[in-house]
């Protein structure tokens, strides 16, 4: 496997702007012969998938049933464009997101610049049908398009000494209203993850959703998924990732500490100081469907309770 650092690429090899359309073209294509080659993701009905028939990551669960695409791409929150959910969606059409790179830097071995369709060719997508629950008290459930965040870490090889991921989304104030107005949170977004968090298999970095590339109000290209932690801990956008000693300042947890920690666990018994936690509107539901028991750990606490066994979650919320 060959990562180039920035410093490490001559001149001779920096990609030509037009070489480089042309890849994506040719990526684009790739796509198109998987599509004719493989057959149709069993969560798309009668659409195709533009990533071909992929495997399912492991966790990934078939028996929930899934929130329709409609309604996912229409109620989001990205407090960068509003803070209204119809509104964020519809403006969050307005980022640029081709060409895209993420940056890898801190304690690791490899710290470089990494174009997407560079990650991506080294990276195994799978499906992964994940429950993903609000702080605000509602859930859903996603078939996210992605691969292991351990993965990608993994391939940039982390020193002994990272304890922490930060990660960085975009700044693009052209496009995002709040960033150019510099409302309520500090911009860029930020959010962090303890190391063995981020390595865990259920931990992953979504390109896609229901068998499509990701819609730009859902965190295209590229954002992170992590099922047992409420949604704001799953960034989107993501420009940068840095292996870091220490933990990383966060933007909820910094905006208002007492309301959001910096682990973010979904816990029933853990209210947030305005509201409980016990239990969840399961978007999509009738008027009458009941609202869902919360579980701890969103339900995953079989594969990630045992990361916090000797710790207080009511302390380290
Ligand atoms: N990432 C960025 N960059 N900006 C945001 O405002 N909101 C978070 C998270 N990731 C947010 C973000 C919150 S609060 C939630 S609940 C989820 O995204 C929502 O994801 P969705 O809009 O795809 O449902």
């Amino acid at each position: 496997m060959i990562i180039k650092t920035k410093k490490d690429i001559p001149s001779s090899e920096i990609t030509d702007p037009l070489v480089f359309k042309n890849r994506r073209q040719l990526i684009k294509g790739m796509l198109a012969t998987l599509i004719a080659g493989t057959g149709i993701s069993p969560t798309l009905a009668n659409n195709k998938s533009v990533w071909g028939d992929l495997p399912k990551g492991s966790f990934s669960s078939d028996s929930l049933s899934l929130t329709p695409a409609e309604l996912i791409k229409n109620y989001t929150n990205y407090y960068e464009f509003s803070f209204n959910k119809e509104d964020s969606t519809s403006l969050a059409q307005n980022l640029i997101t081709d060409p895209w790179s993420v940056e890898i830097s801190g304690e690791v071995e490899k710290p470089g610049t990494y174009y997407l369709e560079d990650i991506l060719r080294q990276q195994s997508l799978q499906e992964y049908i994940y429950r993903l629950r609000c702080v605000e008290a509602w859930s859903m459930v996603v078939p996210w398009v992605g691969f292991s965040l351990g993965s990608l870490l993994k391939m940039v090889k982390p020193l002994s000494t990272a304890n922490f991921v930060k990660f960085t989304a975009v700044y693009q104030p052209k496009a995002m209203p709040n960033q150019l107005s510099n409302t309520m949170l500090e911009w860029p977004y930020i959010e962090g993850l303890r190391i063995d968090e981020a390595m865990h298999p259920l931990t992953i970095l979504a390109v896609g959703m229901y068998g499509d590339t990701l819609p730009k109000q859902n965190g295209a290209p590229l954002r992170l998924v992590v099922p047992w932690k409420y949604g704001f801990k799953s960034i989107k956008a993501i420009v940068k990732i840095e292996l870091l000693k220490r933990p990383p300042i966060t933007t909820w947890n910094k905006f208002a500490p007492n309301d959001y920690g910096f682990y973010g666990n979904v816990n029933p018994t853990v209210a947030h100081p305005r509201w409980s936690q016990n239990t969840e509107r399961q978007l999509g539901g009738s008027f009458f469907t009941p609202r869902r028991q919360t579980e701890l750990f969103n339900g995953y606490g079989e594969q990630v309770a045992s990361m916090y066994s000797d710790m207080d979650l009511r302390h380290f919320f």
